[in-house]
C-alpha cells in the first residue's frame, strides 16, 4: 500500500507578525515540533494571517477544504484581549468541537503558569479535519502538543483524516486495540 504524504497546516495569527513587525516564531514552533514526533511522511501547509475573523475562517476553510489538511494547529489570538478571535473563527468553521483538548492542555499548562487560565482554545472538526488553537508563545507550542498528541493520530483515524505515525521514543500515539509491540 502506498504510504500517502499528510499535509498539516499551521497557522499563525498574529497582527504583529502579520504587519512584519517581529518575526513569526510559532509556526516554526509548530513545525519543529512535528519533525521531532512525527515517524510517517508529512509537509507543512504554513498561512500567517492577522487577528481578523474572516481572515481566520478563510484560512482555515481553505486548509481543510482545498490543501486537504487532515490536522491543522493554530498558534495566537486565543486569549481575552479584545483582537483575539482565533476559538471564534475555530468554532465558526468547525462542525463539531472537542472539548477535552482545550480542558487538558489548560490543565497541563497550569502547572508552567497560572496565566494558563486566560486562553480560550478549543479544538473541533471540520469535515475530515481537525483544528486545534495553540497559545501564541512559542513556549506554549511544546508544553500543549505534548499534553495532547498521543490522542491526536487515533483521532483523525475516527474521522477520515491523514494517518499519522509518531517516534515511539518520543511521543506514544494511543491507538485502543492496537496490537501492542514488545
Ligand atoms: N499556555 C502555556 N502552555 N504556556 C504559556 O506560556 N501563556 C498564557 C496562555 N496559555 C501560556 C499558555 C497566556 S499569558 C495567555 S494571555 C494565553 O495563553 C493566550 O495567549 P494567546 O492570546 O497568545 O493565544
Amino acid at each position: 500500500m502506498a504510504v500517502m504524504t499528510a499535509e498539516i497546516g499551521i497557522v499563525t495569527v498574529s497582527d504583529r507578525a502579520h504587519r512584519g513587525e517581529y518575526e513569526d516564531r510559532g509556526g516554526p514552533a509548530i513545525e519543529a515540533w512535528l519533525k521531532e514526533v512525527l515517524a510517517s511522511p508529512w509537509q507543512p501547509v504554513s498561512r500567517l494571517v492577522p487577528d481578523e475573523q474572516p481572515q481566520i475562517e478563510g484560512v482555515l476553510k481553505e486548509l481543510a477544504d482545498e490543501c486537504g489538511c487532515g490536522l491543522i494547529v493554530t498558534t495566537g489570538g486565543t486569549g481575552p484581549a479584545p483582537r483575539d478571535v482565533t476559538p471564534e473563527a475555530t468554532e465558526a468553521v468547525c462542525n463539531r468541537m472537542l472539548p477535552g483538548f482545550g480542558e487538558l492542555m489548560r490543565l497541563e499548562s497550569l502547572k508552567v503558569v497560572p496565566t494558563a487560565i486566560l486562553s480560550r482554545q478549543v479544538a473541533g472538526i471540520r469535515g475530515s479535519s481537525l483544528i486545534i488553537n495553540l497559545p501564541g508563545k512559542p513556549s506554549a507550542i511544546g508544553e500543549c502538543l505534548d499534553a495532547i498528541f498521543a490522542a491526536v493520530p487515533y483521532c483523525l483515524d475516527l474521522i477520515g483524516g491523514a494517518r499519522l505515525e509518531t517516534d515511539p521514543d518520543r511521543l506514544v500515539a494511543f491507538r485502543p486495540g492496537a496490537t501492542m509491540k514488545p
